[in-house]
């Protein structure tokens, strides 16, 4: 199969094939890493620019190590140390990255769309490793990747987001995702953290906790991004997590095979509590874990192997 688009810059716009055929291909890539040699040739010669304009653990160390698990060279440019500091721009500064002949460019911006705006100005594959509120596919695909591990399908299964919807990039990927792949998707939060019209994605919208954990298969716990917010959008953080806190007692209720997932970074005793957070339910690591089979998935398939244009 080939992909429409030589770039990933969402799931909304991939069909459910290609969502498929990453996952496909994730799979057989994940074994590289539990090889005592966890490298392969496939991407030898071949340079990957991880250009980051914002704070990542997850999704810029499982890019490197994707990267050279492939056996391509990987550079890493954050905004702080770059000339961005100087007032160069993005256009600019990703046209010059360009001249250096570089094969393909992994970027985390503050701005949706920015990723998209690249993607118009220079002649390399682009991969959205997060844009503002817009879309984190690559977290979308491993979300995605860990359930159809975990359960053996999505098809027929019920995904709640719970928390921060409104600026969260996350749970838009997942919304798309999950969709196409057949699930049915809840949402769950303050109405101050659900935007408006959010039902015409297809979604059921919830803003008591309960009804929205009743009979789910997956809860998708976010965190509250305070730093996209002026003011916070409920009382106290404490409130928030009496309200909407994955917690033990809230673990009691699920079905015994409910799986805990969360994109990290977790903010303890907020969002969710550490025993729930690593307890039987959780399968938060195998996110992480699963994160770099995927990035090597997309890192290939983007590379010029399998595109259309
Ligand atoms: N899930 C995620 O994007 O984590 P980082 O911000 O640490 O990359």
């Amino acid at each position: 199969m080939t992909l429409k688009s030589r770039h990933l810059l969402g799931l909304e716009n991939l069909t459910r094939a290609e969502i498929e055929y990453f996952l496909d291909t994730a799979g057989s890539l994940k074994e590289i890493s539990s090889r005592d040699i966890k490298k392969v040739p496939t991407l030898r010669g071949k340079t990957v620019i991880n250009l980051f304009f914002e704070a990542s653990t997850r999704t810029r160390t499982s890019f490197e190590i994707a990267a050279k698990r492939l056996s391509a060279d990987t550079i890493n440019i954050s905004a702080s140390t770059s000339s961005v500091t100087k007032g160069e721009t993005l256009i600019d500064t990703a046209k010059n990255i360009e001249a250096m002949r570089p094969d393909l460019v992994v970027i985390r911006h503050p701005a949706s769309g920015a990723p998209e705006l690249l993607s118009r100005w220079v002649d390399l594959p682009i991969i959205n490793a997060g844009d503002g509120t817009h879309e984190h596919p690559t977290q979308g695909l491993l979300d995605l990747f860990t359930v159809r591990e975990k359960r053996g399908k999505i098809d027929g299964l019920t995904l709640a987001i719970i928390g921060d919807i409104t600026h969260s990039r996350v749970a838009r990927s997942d919304i798309y995702g999950f969709q196409k792949m057949g699930a049915r998707v809840r949402v769950c939060g303050p109405p101050t953290l659900i935007p408006p019209g959010i039902e015409s994605l297809g979604v059921q919208k919830f803003h008591r906790l309960e009804p929205a954990l009743e009979g789910a298969d997956v809860v998708m716990v976010l965190r509250i991004q305070l730093e996209r917010q002026g003011t916070p959008p409920f009382p106290t953080l404490r409130e928030y997590s009496k309200l909407f806190g994955i917690n033990l007692e809230r673990l009691r209720r699920l079905k015994p095979d409910t799986l805990i997932m969360h994109p990290g970074p977790i903010n303890r005793g907020v969002e969710i509590s550490p025993e729930a957070a690593y307890g039987s339910h959780s399968v938060i690591l195998d996110q992480v874990e699963n994160g770099v089979a995927v990035r090597m998935a997309v890192l290939y398939l983007l590379s010029g192997r399998s595109v259309d244009a």
